[in-house]
């Protein structure tokens, strides 16, 4: 017979309760209800007893008595709310008082009850605050995979086959195995894969079996019971058991040691999870998702991934190509990410690209792909002028390829050391009053060439009028009036002494 409070593989059995009472008789009372359906109860006769003990973790429950020598039951919950507000606390009163009730709930007690305590209603209380917490565990981590959720970028005709092919897979239930460099956003992939599925609001569940020692990921994976090796102090359910109803993503799943790929291949087979240790078979229902930056054919073929489990996986097979043949997407996508990394960062207006930057960057293969592309935007937004010039640029994207040299820079004006500008000019400079003279030198020579043009200047400097007239005023530059124009001598903006 089940105890009455639980249902079959309740994940309730050896749940642990806290009682705290300086009443002997409820405490000896309580422990024998709740250890008689299976819970795991330890008493405490006051707070100050108690209180250490919330360091050595694993409380699921506590049942705190309102009147206590010493530190009072309210007193206590308030500590426990400050430091574990994530265990539920029950409170329990002998002397009825509404007022305390409410007092303890909006300090956020889980429930309330009254003494005489019934059976009944002492199982179904800590039975619903054990079920609340666990559920409130499950949003948070569902709200956790949709933070890292952004949309998909990009217009090339690569992205397009790559959405039409999450829409038809995500219609079935087939399993999946992405593949693609590092960085080209196989993870965004398997999300929006999920996200597009019947099984959108179960659970996505992540598993990096790159990261995970081989021998803890099949406890990792199938969950394990308590004691079965040493370490495994507590039962632990595994990530297929978590994933149940929704999508595990096996992740660098090229990573797995042949031991785990059998055993994932017999759940594969089985739909049955066992958790290392355990007798008992779960049934699961659980998506799988797969990806790698290896080529697993080849890892087939030279015997560190099992035939079987490859073509399980791979029902169907979705490339994630590499930035560089995705055409005009950088550009786009770059344009997006500044946009985006302006907003977060708070800065206006949005960061842009000269053409120069944006032709570099176009230029430029991004071996990380996508993900350096991001990071790269990010950096831009925090470190770099706006509009962003090629000086702002990394050497790898800013003159890699000579087509991107900084412009006024024609071989006939080279160093005879064969680098781009003659550097002995500069000695002993910053690095940004270097910068800060070749710009205003730059700017004032484009501005005579112009007769002092502003709208025609920018132009040619590919930055907006707007932003040359901030320039301007900072470099101390005005029509005429130019002040301490001797590169190496850089001005204090907006002394102007001529004036
Ligand atoms: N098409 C895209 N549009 C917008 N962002 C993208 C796109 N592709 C990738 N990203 C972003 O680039 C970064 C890397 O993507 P993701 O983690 O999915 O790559 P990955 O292929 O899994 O890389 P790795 O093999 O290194 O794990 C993430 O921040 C992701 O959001
Ligand atoms: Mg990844």
């Amino acid at each position: 017979m089940l105890p009455a409070g639980m249902t079959e593989g309740s994940d309730q059995i050896g749940s642990r309760v806290v009682v705290v009472d300086d009443e002997r008789n409820i405490r000896r009372t309580l422990s024998m209800v709740l250890e008689g359906e299976g819970y795991s109860v330890e008493t405490f006769d006051s707070s100050e007893a108690f209180l250490p003990r919330l360091e050595r973790g694993s409380v699921d429950v506590v049942l705190l008595d309102v009147r206590l020598p010493g530190l009072d039951g309210i007193a206590t919950l308030a500590k426990v709310r400050e430091t574990h507000a994530d265990i539920p606390v029950i409170m329990i009163s002998g002397h009825a008082s509404l007022e305390e009730a409410v007092r303890a709930m909006t300090m956020g007690a889980s429930d309330f009850m009254e003494k005489p305590l019934s059976r009944e209603r002492v199982l179904v209380t800590v039975k619903n605050a054990i079920e609340r917490r666990a559920l409130s565990a499950k949003v948070r981590a569902f709200e956790a995979t949709q933070e890292g959720d952004e949309e998909m970028l990009g217009e090339s005709s690569a992205i397009q086959q790559i959405r039409d092919q999450i829409a038809k897979v995500a219609a079935t239930g087939v399993r999946v195995l992405i593949t693609g460099e590092s960085g080209t956003g196989k993870e965004l992939i398997a999300r929006a894969i999920h996200r597009a599925s019947k099984r959108a609001n179960g659970p996505f569940v992540k598993v990096n079996c790159a990261a995970i020692p081989s021998e803890l990921i099949e406890s990792e994976l199938f969950g394990h019971e308590r004691g079965a090796f040493s370490g495994a102090v507590q039962k632990k359910r595994g990530r297929f058991e978590l994933a149940d109803g929704g999508t595990l993503f096996l992740d660098e799943i090229g990573d797995m040691s042949l031991d785990a790929q059998a055993a994932v291949l017999r759940v594969l087979q089985t739909g049955e999870v066992i958790r290392v240790g355990g007798e008992k078979v779960f049934m699961v229902d659980v998506r799988v998702v797969a990806a790698t930056n290896k080529d697993l054919e080849e890892e087939v073929r030279n015997g560190s991934f099992r035939e079987d489990l490859f073509f399980r996986l791979s029902v169907v097979p979705i490339h994630a190509p590499p930035l560089r043949d995705r055409g005009d997407d950088i550009t786009l996508l770059i344009e997006r990410f500044l946009g985006h990394f302006s907003r977060e960062h708070g800065v206006e207006p949005t960061v842009s690209l000269t053409q120069e930057a944006k032709d570099a960057i176009r230029g430029y293969g991004f071996p990380g792909n996508v993900r350096e592309l991001r990071n790269l935007a990010e950096r831009l937004v925090i470190l770099a002028d706006n509009p962003v010039s090629l000086s702002d640029l990394p050497p790898a994207i800013a003159g890699a390829d000579g087509r991107s040299r900084p412009p006024g820079l024609s071989d006939d004006r080279r160093h005879p050391s064969g680098r781009g500008i003659d550097l002995d000019r500069f000695d002993n400079l910053t690095l940004r009053d270097l910068r800060e003279a070749v710009e205003r030198e730059y700017i004032l020579k484009k501005l005579e060439e112009t007769g002092w043009n502003v709208t025609r200047t920018a132009d040619m400097l590919g930055i907006e009028r707007t932003n040359l007239h901030k320039k301007l005023k900072q470099l101390g530059l005005r029509k005429n009036v130019v002040t301490g124009g001797v590169i190496g001598a850089p001005s204090a903006p907006s002394a102007n002494p001529a004036d």
